[in-house]
């Protein structure tokens, strides 16, 4: 959880512009082989927005992220 944790917030963080750089697995490898269902998909982005609004982030912003994160389904749904 610790190695994830840290990996999570460095892609994050590298994605929406650094300063953190992200030195693992790209989605597919990541994901692959677990088979995540849609449903999976859709339970990690809503603890990711409950997230930004427990940190009180702006609208604008958690809609940003939701677009971001939504564009991945592809690379960890499924495969
Ligand atoms: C857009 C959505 C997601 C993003 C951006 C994301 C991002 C990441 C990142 C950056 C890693 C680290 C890879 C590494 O250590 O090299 C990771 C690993 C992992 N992800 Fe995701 N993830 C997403 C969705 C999900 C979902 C929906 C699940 C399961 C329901 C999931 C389960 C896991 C697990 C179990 C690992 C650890 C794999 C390992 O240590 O071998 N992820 N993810």
């Amino acid at each position: 959880m610790k190695n994830l944790k840290k990996m999570a917030g460095d892609f994050f963080i590298a994605g929406s512009g650094g300063p953190e750089i992200y030195t693992g697995k790209d989605m597919i490898a990541a994901h692959k082989h677990m088979n995540i269902s849609g449903d999976e998909f859709v339970a990690v982005l809503d603890d990711a927005m409950n997230a930004l609004q427990a940190n009180n982030v702006g609208q604008r912003e958690q809609e940003e992220v939701l677009f971001n994160l939504y564009s991945l389904k592809d690379q960890v749904v499924g495969i």
